[in-house]
């Protein structure tokens, strides 16, 4: 048997689901049963009937799923399948800081650890950011974290009265904006579409602005036209996959990064083999301590409700 097969064998003995990122290597995308940004995978863990989760992302996102589904195990295949974004907000100095602003409605990106949902009023993700800060009185002061440019993006789109907190994304924050805008004069044609994690000035350049599914379905709107893609490379595949005849470009990175195009090195610690392996050993499981678990739903049941 080949590892997919055995994989697919391995899923049915253990009746597991297999949760993906857009983000993830193409082979882990092929096998999953859903694939989707981070609120369709939320709302997936909410639903699912699996006994295990293997969930093919991040740390954060498996422990949303965990937050969820308690009586679950979740699995992901590397632990060390981090967020430079959610690493950018440390717990303790997220709580100083919401001391620091007392009366504040506390909105968090779904892009942190467990202990700083456990702080927060309702979580978000980029798909309903807007929305959800919309739902909230007028007048009424937000902090917004961990994501600055997200932060900075949503403030200028709504004009909340907000105070952010300083942190970032490694990934979206390596676009060059003069690269982008001479890859632009060679294909004026084209549609620039981005994560509103990535610079303002990014962001300026943009046609679109949205989560990685809404990106998706924006080009599923324009099947038949060019796009340069600020986002993290992963996602072409299924794109392309979604709308063959649309001819995908991505964006192109500062000269100091490693990489050509942005990849998110977190994401791509995830194998199909360390898949294989995680759901036959079931392990790396991913737990969270049931005080941080009990304060963090309610912020994530939130989310959900207003979706
Ligand atoms: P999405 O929810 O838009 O998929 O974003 C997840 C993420 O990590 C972006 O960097
Ligand atoms: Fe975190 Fe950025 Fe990677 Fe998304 S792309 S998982 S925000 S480091």
């Amino acid at each position: 048997m080949n590892l997919k097969e055995e994989i697919e064998k391995l899923k049915k003995e253990k009746n597991a689901v297999i949760l993906a990122h857009y983000y993830q290597y193409p082979e882990i995308q092929d096998i999953a049963d859903y694939v989707g940004d981070s609120l369709g995978l939320s709302q997936k863990a909410a639903e699912t009937n699996a006994d295990v989760i293997v969930f093919a992302g991040v740390h954060f996102m498996a422990e949303t799923a965990k937050i969820l589904n308690p009586e679950k195990q979740v699995l992901l295949p590397d632990l060390n399948a981090g967020c430079s974004l959610a690493d950018s907000c440390p717990p303790d100095q997220f709580e100083a800081f919401i001391k620091e602003h007392p009366g504040h409605t506390v909105i968090t990106y779904v892009n942190c650890s467990a202990e700083v949902k456990a702080l927060t009023d309702i979580v978000c993700t980029s798909s309903n950011a807007l929305k959800i800060v919309e739902s909230l009185p007028k007048d009424e002061p937000i902090i917004f974290a961990p994501d600055r440019n997200l932060g900075k993006y949503i403030q200028k789109e709504t004009g909340r009265d907000m105070v952010l907190w300083d942190g970032s994304c490694v990934v979206h924050e390596a676009f060059s904006l003069d690269k982008l805008l001479e890859l632009y004069k060679k294909h004026p044609d084209a549609l620039i579409i981005a994560h509103p994690e990535s610079e303002e000035h990014i962001l300026k350049t943009a046609n679109y602005i949205g989560s990685t599914a809404g990106m998706i379905d924006f080009v599923k709107k324009h099947p038949k036209k060019k796009f340069i893609v600020a986002t993290e490379v992963g996602i072409l595949h299924k794109m392309q996959q979604e709308v063959p005849e649309a001819e995908l470009i991505p964006a192109p990175v500062q000269e100091d990064n490693t990489c050509a195009c942005s990849e998110c090195a977190y994401m791509k610690v995830n194998t199909l083999q360390k898949l294989h392996d995680c759901l036959k050993n079931e392990s790396p499981e991913v737990n969270v301590p049931t005080s941080i678990r009990e304060r963090a739903l309610l912020p994530i049941e939130r989310m959900l409700k207003l979706s």
